[in-house]
């Protein structure tokens, strides 16, 4: 084992800096997701379509990271019998990329990423209003990663999933009470 898998307990969340971030040797086993990290978040995040998080180590070592992006759920993909109005789109807040890098799943890292969208989603909706979480799993994999925390499928496509406002502030307040 490196000293970078071993010091788990080094690595700290941050804006994703592409100066300061190594983001050539992330590896999570999904190229797309190591590509997005390595050749488009940067982009992404200067021209407003993404913001990314990374948990790195204080050398620039990432392992693992989460992209949020401001969402809506058109009228057809409304989830029925939740008392959601069915005749205007949900303002949503996406979680549009997530992954860790293979020397660290497995670790808890997976969760503590989640954690960290769902606490950045649920203070945000103070100042801008966001019905839902919504998250695009990249396969049965990633999407049963999610159901595990409470998500749910939308009408739409088995792997298009979601998770109430109300559920993820739960979720975070049982996860922080250690429960
Ligand atoms: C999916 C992924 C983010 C999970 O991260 P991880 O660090 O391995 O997960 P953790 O160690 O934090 O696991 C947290 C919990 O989820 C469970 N879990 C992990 N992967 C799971 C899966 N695919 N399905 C169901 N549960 C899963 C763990 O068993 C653990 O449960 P426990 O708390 O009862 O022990 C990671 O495997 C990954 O990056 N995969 C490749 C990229 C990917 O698929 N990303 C999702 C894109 S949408």
């Amino acid at each position: 084992m490196t000293d970078f898998e071993r010091g788990i307990e080094r690595l700290v969340f941050e804006h994703f800096d592409a100066h300061r971030h190594q983001r050539t040797l992330f590896d999570c086993g999904r190229p797309k997701l190591n590509e997005y990290l390595q050749k488009r978040l940067n982009q992404h995040m200067r021209k407003g379509i993404a913001v990314g998080y990374v948990l790195a180590d204080p050398e620039g070592r990432i392992a693992g990271y989460v992209t949020h992006s401001a969402g809506r759920l058109p009228i057809t993909v409304i989830p029925s019998g939740k008392g959601y109005p069915p005749d205007l789109p949900l303002p949503t807040t996406l979680i549009g990329r997530m992954a860790v890098d293979r020397r660290f799943q497995g670790r808890g890292l997976g969760a503590a990423l989640l954690v960290h969208a769902l606490r950045m989603a649920v203070q945000t909706t103070e100042l801008v209003a966001s019905t839902v979480i919504e998250v695009d799993a990249l396969d049965d994999a990633a999407r049963s990663f999610y159901l595990r925390y409470g998500f749910c499928e939308l009408p739409d496509d088995a792997r298009h999933l979601y998770l109430p406002m109300a559920d993820a502030r739960t979720l975070i307040t049982e996860i922080l009470d250690g429960k």
